[in-house]
């Protein structure tokens, strides 16, 4: 079609018909979703390539755009709802979720100061409240939504260290302050040391166990190294749910040494929180109630689509000595109800993200989800037994959640091969790593609509790939 001018949004008309157009293509897309190739059969640039290189000097038709959208962009796309997405950690989209996006994008509210969205800010207070409560986390904490673990965790640190020495936002520096997180942490911890100008240097890792947690011991005697060293121990990272194997660090260990030696403890619960929502979980969250600070991503195996996490905090007002900064034009009357969320981390403009956790969470309620979170378990279980009866195939990590770590018994090369030849399937794709020089697949379980029968069916492949190629 002939590019025509736009000097207008859509007409309410246009919207409409476009609008139950894309809401029939989302329900086609989300029943049929197992019928695509999980990951694309595409090369770097391709897209790019296939793209005009010059920007639109004038508008198109939106049926065009949703048309080219289709046709063009939808080719290259990972399909992260696909229920045999099992890579990284499997992460999923509700349709509750996905409907309340619309609408966060159709309200358009930034909430910088609860005058500039009350709705937004009083309900991410509630839905905060909800998950703080279903996790069994003290009820004073205080919570704020982020986009990412990554950002949460940067500003748990950034808290750490003005709870340490307060006058760091005046004068900068990091003075020796020294990080203490396991050798399997993620690397956002890293990085939150590195963006807020800690430097990567005073990242301490301490060795892990046989069961890739984080040894106490070692990390009592790397404190006092430091000490002797001159360095000030400041924060301590312990994870429940590693990226790698999930295994989940001694919390109430780790938390007696950080009252004793005065470190501020974040628990990176990013992935592994969700589970305490299970009754005869909630054991995974011991010691939590006594940390400083803690992150839990909904966007991880709450359904709730990306990008959602939860940041709670014992000590609001050092979060606030850390970031406070109001600008004259953004001066409201105080009022002890009112929470500027602005006032608690360097973003400014913030999305009304609480209104799809409040969608998700009123959907599916806590039972809803802890049956989901279950199945995911268990089936987990199911399959790493069959790993473990299989004469060519091995477990490499306990499984402690719904993420399996398991390889062939053969060489890493055989692995790799294995892995490549069943991502380039379409049929299921699922991630490695390497944990102490060995290479292993990781099977990871959490799609909403990840079936038992899909899991069976993914070590069918598994195994019948490998028998074909390795014979
Ligand atoms: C344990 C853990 N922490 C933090 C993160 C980072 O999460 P985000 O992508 O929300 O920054 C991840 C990501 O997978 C993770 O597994």
């Amino acid at each position: 079609m002939t590019p025509t001018s736009k000097y207008e949004d859509l007409s309410p008309e246009e919207f409409r018909r476009l609008g139950y157009e894309v809401i029939d293509w989302i329900a086609d897309y989300l029943e049929d979703v197992r019928s695509r190739p999980v990951l694309p059969d595409v090369k770097p640039g391709e897209l790019v390539d296939k793209l005009p290189a010059s920007p639109p000097e004038h508008g198109s038709d939106i049926e065009d755009i949703f048309d080219d959208f289709r046709r063009i962009i939808l080719p290259h796309v990972t399909h992260w709802n696909h229920p045999r997405f099992m890579a990284y950690f499997s992460i999923s989209a509700s349709a509750p979720g996905i409907l309340a996006e619309a609408l966060i994008a159709a309200l358009n509210t930034n909430g910088m100061v609860w005058k500039s969205n009350p709705a937004g800010t009083e309900l991410e207070e509630v839905t905060l409240g909800w998950i703080r409560e279903w996790l069994g986390l003290p009820s004073h904490y205080f919570g704020m939504i982020h986009d990412t673990a990554s950002t949460s965790t940067m500003h748990a640190i950034a808290a750490a260290r003005c709870w340490i020495d307060p006058g760091v936002r005046f004068t900068g520096g990091s003075r020796g302050l020294t990080l203490y997180t396991s050798q399997e942490a993620h690397s956002s911890v890293e990085k939150g040391a590195i963006a807020i100008g800690i430097g990567q240097d005073n990242v301490r890792k301490v060795p892990v166990d046989s069961d890739y947690r984080m040894c106490p011991k070692r990390l009592r005697e790397m404190i006092r190294q430091d000490r002797d060293a001159g360095k000030t121990p400041f924060c301590v990272v312990p994870t429940v749910g590693t990226t790698s194997t999930t295994s989940i660090d001694p919390v109430p260990a780790i938390a007696d040494i950080a009252e004793q030696e005065r470190l501020w403890m974040h628990v990176d619960a990013a992935y592994g929180g969700a589970a305490a929502v299970v009754p005869e979980l909630k054991h995974l969250l011991e010691g939590c109630e006594r940390a400083d600070s803690i992150v839990m991503n909904p966007h991880k195996w709450f359904f709730t689509p990306l990008d959602l996490s939860a940041f709670y905090t014992r000590h609001p007002q050092i979060l606030r000595d850390a970031f406070a900064l109001i600008p004259e034009y953004l001066r409201t009357q105080t009022d002890p109800r009112a929470v500027n969320y602005m006032d608690y981390g360097v973003p400014l403009g913030r999305r009304f993200r609480a209104l799809k956790l409040w969608f998700v969470l009123r959907y599916f309620g806590r039972e809803g989800i802890a049956a989901i979170i279950r199945n995911h378990i268990m089936w987990a279980g199911e399959f790493a037994e069959l790993v473990r009866r299989s004469e060519n195939f091995e477990l490499t990590a306990p499984v402690t959640l719904s993420l399996v770590c398991f390889r062939y018994r053969g060489t890493d090369e055989q692995n790799q091969q294995l892995l490549e030849e069943i991502n380039r399937s379409g049929m299921a794709f699922l991630s490695s790593t390497t944990v102490n020089g060995r290479f292993m697949i990781r099977l990871a379980i959490g799609n909403l609509r990840t079936t038992r029968d899909d899991v069976m069916a993914v070590w069918d492949l598994i195994r019948t790939s490998a028998a074909r190629m390795f014979a």
